[in-house]
């Protein structure tokens, strides 16, 4: 039911091409997103990242193997010190706060917090370098400059800021688990498949921040794409599915210099993306800006230089058409990727097995 309603805001969304509001449309036609018509908060995106857990001093965080033991300074003096031992319930309780807050919070872009959470938890992520082992989610070091600051990561802290009255509430867990966790709730929420996630990442500080570049450039081809992925340890079909999570958001103007949505429903997880990829005609914008594609039924969708890279190339483009032809072995494939790459450097204690399957809102 719930995708023969995606299905029909699709069709309808496809013959009414008007980008923006078409796509806000589509999120109030798709009730099992759990969004709700709610009224506007006064929630604040810019109130100031890595300034939450105000009212409490957090003296030290140790994460302990998989969980969190903590201790706390509560106002800077009497040393209060407590064991808590998080599981899996308590995980469930940070995914469904993640969940309510995008049902809530729906006066943003599209109408969802949905797709820059999933960008957070990859850019966290895809910093990693194999050959170091240094980067990857265990850490959360975009919080500090200059990692906050590269260009890559423009428009993250509408992310990092949103979560921060989950942390607020939650402050057992690490940032770097808050981050992926979102991250996986953001594609189950949005319509996609069910993201296994395990505990285990601990926030590092200021040292540990990547180097620049360490990103993908979508104005590059498909070697960049190449040297980038396989640096992080993925290979061609990994890095295939992996992009897919482009059915998702848009791109910004003011973030990244591109502009625009890849497809019409920028708030539902689907194949989308590899089907417009294939079926439609892509030429470039003419505009203003960084060389982009545009398609040339209605004008109004866009492609990354490094998105059109994959149809070119032969080994990408047999995993494009694998994934526009069927949408059940894309979500699987993708499912299977998107874990990898939210545990990418880290030392768990836990095994693969303990992994956890949260329960989707509604
Ligand atoms: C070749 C690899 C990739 C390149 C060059 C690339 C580049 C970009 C760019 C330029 C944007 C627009 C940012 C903005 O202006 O707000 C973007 C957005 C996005 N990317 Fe990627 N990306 C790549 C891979 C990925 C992967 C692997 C994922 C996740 C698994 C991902 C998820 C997203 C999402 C969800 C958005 C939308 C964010 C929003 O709506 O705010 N991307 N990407």
């Amino acid at each position: 039911m719930a995708s023969a309603a995606r299905s029909a805001s699709r069709a309808f969304l496809r013959s009414t091409p008007s980008v923006r509001p078409a796509a806000r449309s589509a999120r109030f036609a798709l009730p099992s997103q759990g969004f709700r018509a709610a009224p506007r908060r006064g929630y604040a995106s810019e109130a100031g990242s890595g300034k939450s857990s105000n009212g409490f001093l957090w003296a030290g965080l140790a994460v302990a193997a998989g969980g969190g033991a903590y201790f706390y300074l509560q106002g800077g003096d009497a040393v209060a010190s407590k064991e808590f031992v998080p599981g899996k319930e308590d995980y469930q309780k940070v995914y469904d706060a993640i969940a309510e807050r995008l049902a809530n919070e729906t006066d943003y872009d599209d109408g969802s917090y949905g797709p820059v959470l999933v960008r957070l938890a990859w850019h966290a992520s895809g910093t990693y370098d194999k050959e170091t082992g240094t980067g990857g989610s265990n850490g959360a070091t975009m919080r500090f400059a200059p990692e906050s600051d590269h260009g890559a990561n423009a428009g993250l802290k509408h992310a990092r800021d949103f979560l921060e009255p989950i942390k607020a509430k939650f402050p057992w867990i690490s940032y770097s688990d808050l981050w992926t966790l979102a991250g996986s709730a953001a594609i189950q929420e949005l319509g996609g498949p069910a993201i296994p996630w395990r505990p285990g990442r601990a926030d590092r500080d200021v040292a540990a921040c990547t180097p620049d570049g360490r990103l993908p450039d979508a104005s590059k081809d498909h070697r960049h794409i190449r040297d980038i992925f396989y640096r992080m340890g993925f290979n061609d079909q990994e890095i295939v599915a992996l992009v897919g999570a482009h059915a998702l958001g848009r791109a910004h103007s003011d973030r990244s210099g591109f502009d625009g949505p890849w497809d019409f429903s920028p708030t539902v997880f689907t194949n989308d993306f590899f089907k417009l990829l294939l079926d439609e005609k892509w030429q470039q914008k003419k505009w203003n800006g960084p060389k982009q594609f545009t398609d040339k039924s209605t004008g109004t969708l866009m492609m990354l230089p490094t998105d059109i890279a994959m149809t070119k190339d032969k080994e990408f483009r047999k995993h494009v058409e694998r994934y526009a032809k069927d949408n059940d072995v894309f979500f699987k494939e993708f499912t299977d990727v998107y874990v990898k790459l939210l545990e990418l450097g880290v030392p768990f204690t836990s095994k693969a097995e303990d992994r956890y399957i949260f329960k989707t809102s509604a």
